[in-house]
């Protein structure tokens, strides 16, 4: 993998080293040892959190070393919107995400820029993203959505606490699998995760452990986990090469994504995507669809939960735009601005997926301070960005949905909230997220009162994403009058309808 890790990058270029001419001026962490490098102290099974506690003690930007590899962390806003510049900069794939090449390959988070399948994918895939694309999936997730309440309404009646990681792990993988590709995987119907899930959670833990041993010894130290990887990224081939054989047999897909897949050219060039490049992108949107918005949406529960006046202010809100229609509508969701703010600010404390990368174009200075060399990379902390105090105030671990409020948004500079990504790379589904998360809330809010384990304290769990660890939460059904009518709440610009869904993200 190290030869096409490094594709992209000038010939012989060899790392941060190389990469960054004054890096010395940039902090490490004080105890390195000679060649593991900084690793004392360090919890490997919680590489976001212990980078965290780095940048809280070294500053905006600091560099960690692992054995013999150096890289360059950044969470100060200044630097982090010069990175955003796509002019100068672009995505790099490396770290987390390079490991996953053998699951993904060149599917469209893992296609390295210069893979003529990126653009080709982008452009064929991108229309299943657009507000209309979202009005025709809203009918599917209500109806998923009505499988979780009716899981939790059995959960209720049996006095049980209820599995808040687990069950919307759940929803979101049956919400993107039929949305997108019309198949069922009867999660709901199951005790245990469904074998994809285990398969996933399974692929992507090895990828983020291959992070903490010397790549050369990796196949020595992780021999078993090694074999479980291979039998994982052969399960989730297995699944997805059956999901594709049962759609080619039977067809009727009404133009999901797995349709747009298999059957629509490129508009310019009639170029379609080859079989082995779909299975990469079915794996590709099943993991990236549903992981980080299961965590978003069991952060903003865990929020709502310690947060009762939040919830009531949240709950009013779909009391007042939902009325007791059974079954909001499309533009009923986007009406949730309330909602959608302790969305945002539950994602500005724990982004689900907490960093990428950006890699120089070419030789440049970073905010005029820095200067890098082409191919020169550094990794964008999220967690930290959204914690910087020169953007979000002395206290930014303060839970507070208003900091999202249209006027508190639009007196922030630019590129200080960016959970999903940046630039021509961001994040593709960024409005299906928003749209099924924002209407589960609704729906959870509107039915239940959420009753915390008084003794729960968060703890979070990585596996490349970030996920509330063993949250569970008693329910009570609402006991409160429901409105008759639903009332019209005028457009105040904050909220999220038509725009690009796509490139809507560089707030
Ligand atoms: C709260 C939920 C989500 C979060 C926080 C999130 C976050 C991100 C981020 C940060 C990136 C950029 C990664 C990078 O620059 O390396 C990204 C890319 C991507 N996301 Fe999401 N995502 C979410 C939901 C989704 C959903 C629902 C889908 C699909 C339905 C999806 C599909 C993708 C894909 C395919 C890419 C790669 C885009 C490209 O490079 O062209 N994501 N996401």
């Amino acid at each position: 993998m190290a030869g096409t890790r490094e594709a992209g990058l000038p010939k012989g270029f060899r790392g941060a080293e190389q990469g960054w001419p004054e890096l010395h001026r940039i902090p490490h962490p004080p105890r390195r040892l000679p060649l593991a490098g900084d690793v004392l102290g360090v919890d490997r099974r919680r590489p976001v959190q212990d980078s965290m506690r780095f940048g809280r003690e070294l500053g905006p930007v600091f560099r960690r070393r692992a054995f013999g590899n150096e890289f360059v962390f950044l969470w100060g806003s200044r630097l982090v919107a010069d990175l955003a510049d796509e002019s100068r900069f672009a995505k790099h794939v490396g770290l987390g995400i390079a490991n996953l090449r053998p699951v993904a390959g060149d599917g469209l988070f893992t296609a390295y820029n210069h893979e003529p399948n990126w653009q080709l994918a982008h452009d064929v895939l991108a229309p299943g993203f657009t507000r209309e694309a979202m009005e025709g999936y809203h009918g599917m997730m209500l109806a998923v959505a009505e499988r979780l309440t009716g899981h939790w309404d059995r959960e209720l009646a049996a006095g049980r606490a209820v599995d808040v990681p687990g069950d919307m792990t759940k929803l979101t993988l049956e919400t993107i699998s039929r949305t997108g590709f019309g198949h069922d995987f009867g999660s709901f119907e199951r005790d245990r995760p469904h074998p994809f899930v285990s398969a996933m959670v399974g692929t992507l833990s090895y990828a983020q452990r291959l992070n903490s041993v010397p790549g050369p010894l990796a196949p020595l130290l992780l021999r078993g986990a090694s074999r479980r990887n291979a039998a994982d990224i052969a399960h989730l081939d297995r699944t997805v090469d059956e999901l594709v054989a049962a759609r080619r047999r039977t067809g009727g897909g009404d133009g999901d994504l797995l349709d747009r897949m298999l059957a629509t050219a490129h508009p310019e060039t009639g170029e379609r995507l080859s079989p082995e490049n779909v299975r990469k992108q079915v794996i590709t949107f099943l993991v990236a669809g549903h992981e980080t918005t299961s965590g978003a949406l069991s952060f903003a529960l865990y929020y709502l939960a310690r947060h009762p006046e939040v919830a009531a202010r949240a709950r009013a809100e779909v009391d007042r735009v939902w009325g007791d229609t059974p079954e909001p509508g499309y533009d009923q969701v986007a009406k949730l601005r309330y909602v959608r703010r302790v969305l945002d600010e539950s994602l500005r404390l724990w982004p689900t997926a907490p960093g990428y990368a950006r890699e120089a174009r070419q030789d440049t200075v970073l905010a005029g301070e820095h200067p890098m060399r082409r191919g020169a990379w550094a990794l964008v902390l999220l967690p930290m960005l959204h914690r910087d105090p020169e953007v979000w105030g002395e206290d930014p671990e303060r839970f507070d949905p208003d900091r999202f409020d249209a006027a508190a948004v639009r007196a922030r500079p630019p590129h200080t909230f960016k959970p999903f990504g940046t630039g021509a790379r961001a994040c593709i589904g960024r409005q299906f997220a928003l749209h099924e998360a924002t209407l589960v809330l609704g729906l959870l809010l509107r039915r239940y009162e959420l009753r915390p384990d008084p003794d729960y304290r968060l703890r979070v769990t990585e596996r490349l994403t970030l996920m509330p660890e063993g949250l569970r939460m008693h329910l009570e059904r609402r006991t409160a009058p429901v409105p008759a009518a639903p009332v019209t709440v005028p457009d105040d610009g904050s909220g999220s309808a038509g725009r690009c869904p796509v490139h809507g993200a560089g707030q």
